[in-house]
């Protein structure tokens, strides 16, 4: 096994956590999270374990979808720091091991960005083209509103030229347009202009929208995966190892065409979108099948990309792609309170909540995280375990302050609570209960429990570099799957079931191998029978095994 070729292709086993500089801490008192405040805790997350942090927007923004919507890509909205505070907030965090990677929201400005006011100001405005206008939308338009409590149509009239604007989300967020040569170069100085200062690359927002321009025939000459050809092209030129990492939420195949040809010369790394969902279904189910099932649908990937797999991210989780009834299956397991679900296709909770604060279920979907195929990404607070706040609107439910300490505003401020920048969940999730300081003094913590589980996975690069293969077993609730690289093999098997169960696994292997416990289930070793493993697993256990060939060198 050959650890020392995975640097270079880094994203395929790093260990991404992602977090608002506005929710993380508060270094001067005034309810919002700061860069300041990150730099101070950039030695915790080297300390859990993360290798590449995702910030989402820092940009100035009239902050109308928590900073989504940007008046100026190249500068950090004041309330948080300084382009300065940030570089040193790169330079600290590269010290300590970690990259950075940012939210790159080009499929869409502010209306308040001056591009978009230069450009409604007039159909000869040299900005006119940077965005989308036609004199009628399209009777049938390419696309539904993504928020459909807010929107009823993607296009939206503009008085004062009695023209009509794309936008794919908000009205206040106008989509660019990507099929003009100016904003494509655009784009290329806003990536080359954050690469210089340091980052690692890109997390890209909403790229199905960007590379679609409204859908009038004949009048855009775009090649849409070109420009995302291109723009990987120009990213490689400017630092080899840079990387984008893309939110396209679509079935495996359309979804697998967004990293490219067979070489993979679009974006490295995308989100497991379906894999994601039909986990929920499982969960839901207590049957691991519907999971299997996704796993086996992936088509195979080029060799230098990656999925990015996660459990929850700061949207609602969406349930977009099962059916109707599969959908309301996960609502009826966890959430079945109307208050809990948004725009009728997902969920504005996090996990801990959802399961009912169930520890030893909380830490087999976590072991699941990190053992699929893919590069895990978490977001904040999932290492100890946070809930929502139902009270805040929407979705920022799910983005309520860090929990540092047990005080009345988490550590995250010292600010008198009623001015925090969002206010705290309450009760069993609240931070009396759940909080970092209490957590990392007790070893059964779930943040302990984290750091151990990021330890062996960072040790085991089989899970990130290695071809998975489903293994047949015989309960339905147990998922088993084997990861092979190089000469290295891995067998991680999760019951999602409630009751205990002794599996039978067809492990597919040297029948004289042994296969060496990889966390913590107490028992060191398992004899492998024939090919075939038989194992006792508890209500919600999970097991990572290295499969030990009879000749083989024991590792810690
Ligand atoms: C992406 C983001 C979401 C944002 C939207 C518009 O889906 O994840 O938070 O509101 O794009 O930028």
């Amino acid at each position: 096994m050959s650890t020392a070729r995975t640097s270079d292709l880094w994203w395929k086993n790093a260990v991404v956590y992602c977090l608002d500089v506005e929710t993380y801490l508060d270094s001067d008192g005034d309810g919002c999270g700061d860069v300041e405040g990150l730099i101070e805790r950039i030695d915790y997350l080297a300390g859990i374990g993360v290798s590449c942090l995702w910030l989402m927007p820092f940009y100035p923004s009239p902050n109308r979808d928590d900073g989504y919507d940007i008046t100026d890509f190249y500068a950090v909205d004041p309330r948080l720091g300084s382009l300065g505070d940030v570089v040193t907030l790169i330079r600290t965090a590269t010290d300590r091991g970690m990259r950075v990677i940012i939210d790159l929201v080009v499929n869409h400005t502010s209306d308040q960005h001056p591009w978009f006011k230069s450009s409604r100001r007039s159909k000869t405005s040299p900005h006119r083209n940077w965005y989308v206008w036609r004199d009628e939308p399209p009777a049938e338009p390419t696309a539904d509103v993504v928020f459909p409590d807010a929107e009823d149509s993607i296009w939206t009239k503009d008085d004062k030229t009695g023209q009509w604007y794309l936008h794919h989300f908000y009205s206040h967020q106008p989509d660019l347009n990507i099929a003009h040569p100016a904003v494509r170069e655009e784009v290329a100085k806003i990536a080359g202009f954050w690469l210089e200062l340091g980052v690692s690359g890109f997390r890209v927002d909403a790229v199905p929208y960007l590379i679609e321009t409204g859908g009038v025939p004949g009048d855009v000459d775009l090649d849409p995966h070109g420009f995302l050809k291109d723009l990987r092209a120009f990213m490689s030129r400017r630092r080899g190892d840079s990387v984008l990492l893309g939110e396209v939420n679509l079935p495996p195949r359309p979804l697998r065409a967004f990293f490219g040809d067979d070489q993979g010369d679009e974006l490295q790394l995308l989100f497991g979108f379906p894999v994601m969902q039909a986990m929920y279904l499982a969960l839901a189910r207590r049957d691991a099948r519907p999971l299997a099932e996704a796993l086996e649908a992936n088509p195979p990937i080029p060799p230098d990309c990656q999925w990015a797999t996660f459990v929850r991210n700061h949207d609602e989780l969406t349930l977009d792609q099962l059916s109707d009834d599969e959908r309301q299956e996960v609502f009826d397991a966890f959430g079945p309170e109307p208050g809990m679900q948004l725009y009728g296709r997902g969920l504005r909770r996090r996990l801990p909540p959802m399961l009912d604060g169930d520890q030893q279920r909380m830490r087999m979907v976590y072991s699941l995280l990190f053992s699929l195929p893919g590069t895990p990404v978490l977001f904040y607070g999932e290492e100890i375990g946070m809930g929502e706040n139902l009270d805040i609107e929407g979705r920022m439910s799910v983005r309520s302050p860090m929990q540092w300490t047990d005080e009345p505003t988490a550590g995250f401020s010292q600010a008198p609570p009623s001015k925090l920048r969002r206010p705290l969940p309450e009760g069993r999730f609240g931070p009396l209960a759940v909080n970092v300081t209490q957590q990392r003094r007790d070893t059964d913590s779930l943040m302990s429990w984290m750091e151990r589980v990021i330890r062996r996975r960072r040790e085991t690069p089989e899970l990130g570099w290695g071809e998975a293969t489903v293994l047949s077993t015989s309960e339905p609730a147990v998922l088993a799957h084997r990861s092979d690289w190089e000469d290295g093999s891995v067998v991680a098997v999760h019951n999602l079931g409630d009751e205990p169960c002794i599996v039978d696994i067809e492990l597919a292997c040297d029948p004289h191998s042994t296969l060496v416990d990889l966390l913590d289930s107490g028992v060191a070793t398992h004899p492998v029978a024939g090919d075939r493993l038989e194992l006792q697993l508890e209500r919600y256990g999970y097991r990572w095994f290295r499969v030990q060939p009879p000749s083989g060198r024991s590792a810690p």
